[in-house]
């Protein structure tokens, strides 16, 4: 059960974050998206801390009092342990991402598997997907704990909120914790389905039509008619697989604006 602290929107004490950090580090755990002492959590405090896991201990484990608090240069505000190792790469998402104040860092199995095969998660396959998350590009490896691999994700955090990093794992974020790990738990399952689908012999795309067709529908339900999706590949035309299109976040508006008022026409 979710507990009422990490419910969207509820503003949270430091105590707070620190509990909802731990149960998000057993949720990875449990659920086998990370093993050992691998992955990392952080939650921006304010406009000049971030409360991050600390490095090389069990996520599964954690205690609130485990936790490290950070300046936005990495350097320990406070607690005993060490901050993550990779809190470079928590803190280059917070500065380019206004937006996001969680960041979740794990190993799930089938998303590694992808990462580490060399096959971005950015087919339009699943309908939800398109919506939600967009596409789950790949970013090239970068050498844990060092700054090669804030470089190697740069240039895919602004347009992207889940991203896999070859040879290594995912790196998810988001307005607040739960949807950070629910990023990380949709990339996985997404994971699962493309490899099931190719051990099927091969995937069924979505054409650029039906992802018009599904932007509008989003728009007419009337959750937002902004999808969250930072980026996506729309099949072109009579899609044959290979064509592509990359919609930014403005290109994706300005389509559902443009979808939303030749519906309007047509009535
Ligand atoms: P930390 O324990 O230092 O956060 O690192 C874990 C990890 O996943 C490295 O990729």
């Amino acid at each position: 059960m979710i507990p009422e602290s990490m419910s969207p929107g509820v503003q949270k004490t430091e105590q707070q974050h620190r509990s909802d950090i731990c149960g998000v580090g057993r949720w990875i755990h449990d659920r086998g998206f990370v093993a050992s002492t691998d992955g990392n959590i952080s939650v921006r405090l304010d406009a000049d801390r971030i409360l991050t896991s600390p490095t090389c201990m069990s996520k599964g484990m954690m205690a609130p009092e485990d936790l490290v608090v950070t300046d936005l240069e990495g350097r320990r505000v406070s607690g005993t342990r060490e901050a993550s190792s990779e809190i470079a790469m928590h803190l280059l998402i917070y500065r380019l991402r206004p937006d996001v104040n969680a960041v979740c860092h794990a190993h799930p199995p089938t998303a590694t598997g992808f990462a580490a095969a060399g096959v971005a998660l950015d087919k339009p396959i699943l309908c939800e997907l398109i919506v939600t998350l967009g596409e789950v590009p790949l970013a090239p490896y970068g050498t844990p704990g060092t700054p090669e691999l804030s470089d190697a994700i740069e240039p895919y955090v602004k347009q992207h909120d889940a991203i896999l990093m070859a040879n290594h794992g995912v790196v998810t974020y988001g307005p607040d914790l739960l949807t950070a790990f629910m990023r990380m738990e949709t990339t996985e399952h997404f994971a699962h389905v493309a490899l099931v689908t190719e051990l099927l012999g091969g995937q069924k795309l979505l054409s650029g039509a039906e992802l018009e067709k599904l932007v509008l529908a989003r728009a007419q339900y009337g959750a937002s008619s902004r999808a969250p999706a930072a980026g996506l590949h729309a099949a072109s035309g009579g899609f044959n697989g290979s064509e592509r299109i990359s919609l930014t976040r403005h290109e994706l508006d300005s389509l559902i604006d443009e979808a939303v008022q030749r519906d309007r026409a047509q009535r």
